[in-house]
């Protein structure tokens, strides 16, 4: 028999558990699980109550995943043994406060990952913390295993917003394998397909979609075209499309004229750029806890809307400004994808951020075809281009005789250097 976590280890003993009613009276320990309707997190309710003693609450957070209607889910959890469950539309939420801070620092952890699943776990956090301190429960749980990075951003996240709750994660703690699970549900006549089981692990929402594990570990294997659910094959026949993105400083605000939300606008170009098999990754990229791993992803609307964005910042950040930004991106993709969305460092990144987007107000056209959104017009009342001082033909405002001094300074260290060279070794 297992005990219950509480008897195995006083030190862990939950508020809640030893005296939350002031009155001398014991109280079942509460846990909050994320629950994502699949068969892990679905046998994750029985197990963790088998395991602790706890009673489990189903905390389901919508980001825009797409898939199953929310109150489908929150009826699966209840009859998965949970004795509450909560459903959360997330979507705008997600949209406006993780998406568009990622768009405005043009995030790409190694250049080319925009974030997906990191993005989201911040606000799921959110929601967990609430829904612990609304039932009050001392710990929460999540379905990720011990080997990725996903455990970390709960636990951290966790960590920054409830510091006094307690994490565990049953497939990592409690040797809950993918073969005891689906035993565990046939077992215990879990109401779960366990047969509709994706050869893939998937994790998906309205920023893009992961996909990893299956054939896709042998790194010489090239993606099959139904890895894809978001773009269609871009090598296949399809006319060009033109759109126009507007922006006011660094967020989307109307595409071809018409205003959207933020998630209107991701929406919409995922469906568009989609079309265009835009947005697709193929990538071994470094985890956290040392792993080399492969995940494709595919994210049409966040990519279409990068490449938008970080063409009106060409135009309209003054050149510094512009070349230290490039640092910031690169470090506000790191700390996300590590776990640190609630960090100082993060908060101060933003601030940054925000002044290279203080002048990203206008309009990026864009070709999507054959898997690229291609820009090839801009348009900002704040641009920093002027067509005076660029142009060849006659009538610049250019004064070439200014640039012979400048070149000649500019070359100085140069040249001191390559005669000290020079006399040294003759
Ligand atoms: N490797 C990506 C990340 O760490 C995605 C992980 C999402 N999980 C998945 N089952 N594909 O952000």
């Amino acid at each position: 028999m297992v005990l219950p976590w509480h008897e195995t280890s006083r030190q862990w003993v939950p508020r809640s558990q030893r005296d939350n009613t002031g009155n001398g009276e014991v109280v079942t320990e509460r846990v909050v699980l994320a629950y994502s309707g699949g068969l892990d997190t679905s046998v994750a309710i029985g197990w963790i109550a088998r395991e602790t003693g706890a009673e489990v609450i189903a905390c389901a957070v919508d980001v825009g995943q797409d898939g199953e209607d929310l109150d489908v889910i929150r009826k699966r959890a209840l009859a998965c043994g949970a004795v509450e469950a909560e459903v959360a539309d997330a979507r705008d939420e997600f949209a406006d406060g993780y998406c568009l801070p990622a768009l405005k620092a043009d995030a790409l952890y190694m250049d080319r990952y925009p974030l997906v699943s990191a993005l989201s776990r911040p606000v799921i956090v959110k929601h967990l913390a609430d829904a612990a301190r609304k039932h009050n429960a001392g710990i929460v749980a999540h379905g990720c295993t011990g080997k990725g990075n996903d455990q970390v951003r709960f636990e951290v996240g966790i960590g920054a917003l409830a510091p006094d709750l307690r994490c565990i994660a049953p497939v990592r703690d409690y040797a809950m394998t993918r073969d005891k699970a689906i035993e565990f549900a046939e077992e215990n006549n879990i109401p779960i397909d366990v047969t509709k089981k994706s050869p893939y692990s998937i994790d998906q929402n309205v920023w893009g979609r992961a996909v990893e594990t299956g054939f896709l570990e042998d790194i010489w294997n090239g993606p099959i075209e139904d890895v894809y659910a978001y773009t269609s094959d871009p090598g296949a026949d399809q006319q060009a499309e033109e759109v126009i993105i507007s922006f006011d400083r660094g967020t989307p605000v109307a595409i071809d004229g018409r205003s959207v939300t933020m998630l209107e606008a991701i929406v919409e170009l995922n469906r568009r750029a989609g079309a265009h098999g835009i947005g697709r990754i193929d990538l071994v990229e470094d985890r956290l806890v040392g792993i080399k791993s492969r995940e494709v992803y595919e994210a049409p609307g966040a990519m279409a809307l990068i490449a938008a964005h970080q063409e009106l910042i060409n135009v309209t950040a003054e050149r510094e400004l512009a070349r230290f930004a490039g640092g910031v991106r690169q470090r506000w993709s790191e700390l996300v994808y590590d776990g640190l969305w609630f960090s100082p460092l993060r908060r101060a990144l933003d601030g940054c951020i925000e002044e290279v987007n203080a002048h990203a107000t206008g309009d990026i056209r864009m070709t999507l075809h054959g898997g690229r959104a291609v820009v090839t017009g801009r348009r900002s009342d704040e641009s920093l281009y002027d067509f005076n001082l660029a142009t060849y033909d006659t009538g610049y405002t250019f004064d070439q005789s200014l640039a012979k001094g400048f070149v000649d300074l500019w070359g100085l260290p140069t040249k001191l250097s390559a005669r000290r060279d020079l006399e040294k070794n003759g």
